[in-house]
């Protein structure tokens, strides 16, 4: 694969596409497993959930049915806030559904502690939640999350899904950006 649009880019490469995949591979036959005869309904959560639910899906050899949310902090920029607004709402009526939430990363869980509680409130007999990427040094609410890909350090990381200025999603491998990008 190509990556010379952003060579010099990335500092470091933390996870290759091989690694996220075969990661990928194992989640998805765990929770095929766990959810032996029952649908999942995989909800994902714009924009950097794109790659994780596509490659995820691709992972299982039974259905899979998806719907999306769009959601979006308010407050400081990049920052979570924890008050949270949705911009897409699901289309799927998910009272006595079992959900799996399918995200990129959680970082200080604020995202997601909110969106548990906001999708447990319509009534679905489970939510659980399946994330590539989690610090668990940024965390600043807790939240139970069954299915993690990797944990990493609490540094600053794009591609697959992650974007900085709403670059760098379309890697395939995630890395954490040299500082001359930002400046
Ligand atoms: C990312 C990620 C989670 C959230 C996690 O989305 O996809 O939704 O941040 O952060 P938290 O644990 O600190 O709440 P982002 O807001 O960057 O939007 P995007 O998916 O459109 O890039």
């Amino acid at each position: 694969m190509d990556e010379s649009h952003v060579e010099g880019d990335l500092v470091e490469t933390l996870f290759t596409e091989q690694q996220i995949q075969s990661r990928l591979a194992e989640l998805a036959a765990r929770i095929e497993e766990d959810y032996a005869g029952r649908d999942i309904l995989h909800v994902g959560v714009l924009r950097g959930a794109v790659m994780v639910m596509a490659d995820l899906a691709r992972h299982f050899g039974r259905h899979v049915e998806m719907d999306w949310m769009a959601i979006s902090s308010y407050g400081s920029g990049t920052k979570s806030s924890g008050v949270v607004r949705i911009l897409k709402d699901l289309d799927t009526d998910i009272s006595g559904r079992d959900v799996l939430v399918v995200e990129d990363i959680i970082d200080t869980g604020l995202t997601l502690s909110w969106l548990v509680s906001n999708l447990t409130s319509r009534g679905p007999a489970s939510v659980e939640i399946c994330t590539l990427l989690r610090k668990p040094e940024a965390l600043q609410m807790s939240v139970e999350v069954r299915y993690v890909g990797f944990d990493i350090p609490n540094q600053f990381v794009v591609g697959y899904g992650l974007d900085y200025d709403e670059r760098y999603r379309n890697l395939r491998s995630i890395g954490t950006l040299a500082p001359h990008v930002y400046s």
